[in-house]
């Protein structure tokens, strides 16, 4: 068992990127992908890690693309040290439970997100305007109500900043016709599943976000899927709509720091210890849940 792990040093292999959680190195064919400690809120990375979130982030996607293989293949190559080329081998401490050698692909620049209850900026938006990323919804609805039929609105992927949501039709503009509607409908068909799974264990997702990219020429799914960093999943049990819920993902961060005077820009402030220990008991809890 190691400590919290922040960022990533292996000397002998090629680093490629330190994305906001993970860093992503080059092995052979292959990229290598480690989910730190990191957490990041409004997009920006705080200094605190919390403790185990790597490796469950990483378990809870390796769970989650398992369930989605007869929908989409996905990235993994290996997930396990032992079946990772002899060169990690004595990177044994960072990489066990938190790493994946996986197919490298080339992202699709857009970030394909899925709405099944109406909530956070969807929620605004639809109380204003009636509609959520531009969709028409039925009236009537609350904060938190179930969509029936989920809603996809899928945004760019910003280098830097924030997303910008955007129409299917613009996005059908960047990645042509024919990838947007796979994208579209994998998307969906992967949420559909998933809330089904979830909802037999007491958890509802409310809505997610996946990433695609291009492999040999095949679109997969890559990065990570369906977990508390990309998904907001809340307690069926204690769901009621009409208000905001509860959630097992980091909205515990993002609720801590909007007590503060902070713009939300970097550099993010340090959270208090409790604020941390309650974020990493969230995570196991789901990770067990789900995986049960
Ligand atoms: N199989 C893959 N092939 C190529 N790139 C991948 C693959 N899987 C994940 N990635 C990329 O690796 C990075 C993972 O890092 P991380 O999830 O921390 O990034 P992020 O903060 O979400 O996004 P950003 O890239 O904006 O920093 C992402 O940029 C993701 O697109
Ligand atoms: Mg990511």
């Amino acid at each position: 068992m190691s400590g919290i792990v922040l960022e990533t040093k292996l000397s002998d292999i090629k680093f490629l990127r330190r994305g906001k959680v993970r860093d992503v190195y080059e092995v052979e064919n292959c990229f290598l992908i480690i989910a730190t400690d990191r957490v990041s809120a409004f997009d920006v990375v705080l200094p605190n890690g919390i403790q185990d979130k790597g490796r469950i982030l990483t378990q809870i996607s390796v769970f989650w693309f398992n369930q989605m293989r007869d929908l989409i293949e996905n990235h993994i190559v290996a997930t396990e040290l032992k079946d990772y080329p002899q060169i990690l081998h004595k990177y044994a401490d960072i990489l066990e439970d938190r790493s994946m050698l996986v197919k490298k692909a080339a992202p699709m620049p857009v970030e394909c997100i899925v709405r099944g209850y109406l909530s956070g900026s969807g929620w605004k938006e639809y109380k204003k305007d009636g509609t959520v990323c531009g969709i028409k919804l039925p009236a009537g609805l609350v904060e938190s109500s179930r969509l029936d039929e989920p809603i996809f609105t899928p945004s760019t992927k910003a280098d830097e900043g924030h997303d910008i949501n955007i129409s299917f039709e613009e996005m059908a503009k960047i990645v042509g016709e024919d990838k947007a509607s796979f994208l579209r409908d994998t998307t969906i068909a992967i949420y559909k599943k998933a809330r089904e799974m979830a909802e037999k264990k007491g958890i509802i997702i409310a809505d997610t976000k996946m990433e695609f990219g291009l492999h040999q020429n095949r679109l997969i799914l890559i990065d990570e899927v369906l977990t508390p960093d990309s998904s907001r999943f809340w307690s069926a049990k204690n769901y009621q709509p009409g208000k905001g819920q509860d959630s097992f993902d980091k909205q515990i961060v993002r609720d801590y720091l909007l007590t503060l005077d902070w713009d939300q820009t970097y550099p993010g402030p340090a959270l208090p210890d409790d604020i941390v220990q309650k974020t990493t008991a969230r995570y196991r809890e789901i990770l067990g849940i789900l995986t049960a």
